[in-house]
């Protein structure tokens, strides 16, 4: 993918493989970008509006009962501000967060090492939840619902089970893929919240308070030409923002405009709807490949030299979301939207004709 790829989840399991744990510290120095930018209370997180309300009556409620928050689990596709938002909840309740992600809790040890470290209400962020394993997750169950460890020690007839008692803690899971998420997990949180996708007005708003933050200068009209190729997501907004200003320096006086903002966003190959080399090819494959699909994607995934898992996580919510891509039980197929975009004119109406 290019610079609007999410790379930035791999690099940030890496860094947890070797640190199963890595604390709110530790990420704002190693991301100081993403760390700088990223709003800590709810008055400066921008959209989401009515989970906002909700999750503001939740924390109020659990401030008053004097008791930690029920676990919550967020999900919806990637870089629309689920960890951001965790970090606020603990802002708002005043408590620490540790942050994790399941691929990092490949051991037993590693989950029990980091349920062990908790502190009275403090909160658990766990990312990309929907890949913890089968033995993790038995361990996670009893600590969220009783906040007990069940350990055992010594050797087959000499087995003992100790029961160890742990602090009152809020478990925050985070999931690209809710579907995936096992049934008794699923049932253990309390409060189960989608992410939507921003509208453009909302993606203009972050953009200028990240220039601000960046010291950037740009105009209403530069916000809203990046927001409206940002595919509703904040992190492609925030990082596309870095590189027009890159070019605005570079071509022009600085100042992102109207004209700076397309110019520069033509450059990087990020189109009207902010789909970039990687999801039209995908696309383009489809039509001219497969007669506008149904094609499975693992097909699609070598065609193109792409992984699967970067496929489904990065590019398809977008697509699909746009109507430019639709999954089937035979497979994705595209839609006449998708040949207008393109400017491809469709060879063979039945294939378009099949999608009615
Ligand atoms: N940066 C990333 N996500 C944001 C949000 N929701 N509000 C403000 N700034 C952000």
């Amino acid at each position: 993918m290019s610079i609007i790829s999410d790379d930035n989840d791999f690099q940030e399991q890496s860094l947890q493989k070797k640190n199963p744990v890595v604390k709110a510290e530790v990420i704002e120095c190693d991301k100081s970008f993403e760390n700088c930018i990223r709003p800590k209370t709810f008055d400066s997180y921008i959209g989401q509006s009515a989970l906002k309300d909700t999750l503001k009556i939740t924390i109020e409620a659990a401030r008053r009962r004097e008791k930690p928050l029920d676990h919550l689990l967020f999900y919806g596709p990637p870089g629309l501000g689920k960890t951001t938002l965790a970090g606020v909840i603990a802002e708002e309740m005043g408590v620490d967060i540790k942050i994790t992600s399941a691929p990092a809790l490949e051991r037993p040890r590693d989950i029990i090492g980091i349920l062990m470290s908790l502190e009275g209400g403090e909160i658990l962020f766990i990312d990309e939840i929907h890949r913890l394993n089968k033995v993790a997750e038995e361990i996670l169950y009893p600590a969220m619902e009783d906040f007990y460890l069940d350990m055992t020690t010594g050797k087959s007839q000499t087995v003992k089970t100790l029961r160890v008692p742990l602090p009152k803690f809020t478990l925050i899971g985070a999931t690209t893929k809710a579907g995936e998420l096992s049934g008794p997990l699923r049932d253990r949180f309390g409060i189960i919240h989608r992410l939507e996708f921003y509208t453009d007005e909302e993606l203009a708003k972050v953009i200028k308070r990240t220039a601000g933050i960046l010291d950037i200068e740009i105009d209403e009209k530069g916000a809203l030409a990046i927001a409206r190729r940002s595919r509703g997501t904040p992190r492609i907004a925030n990082r596309l923002v870095k590189r027009v200003s890159d070019y605005a320096i570079v071509k022009h006086d600085g100042k992102i405009t109207e004209d700076v903002a397309n110019k520069s966003l033509d450059i990087l190959k990020i189109d009207e709807f902010g789909l970039d080399t990687t999801d039209r090819s995908l696309l383009r494959l489809i039509i001219e490949k497969y007669d506008g699909g149904p094609v499975g994607i693992e097909t699609i995934a070598a065609a193109i030299g792409e992984d699967v898992r970067t496929i489904e996580d990065v590019c398809e919510p977008f697509l699909l979301q746009a109507g430019l891509l639709q999954r089937t039980p035979r497979g994705r197929k595209v839609s006449p939207a998708t040949y207008r975009h393109l400017g491809i004119e469709s060879k063979s109406p039945t294939s378009q004709q099949r999608l009615f």
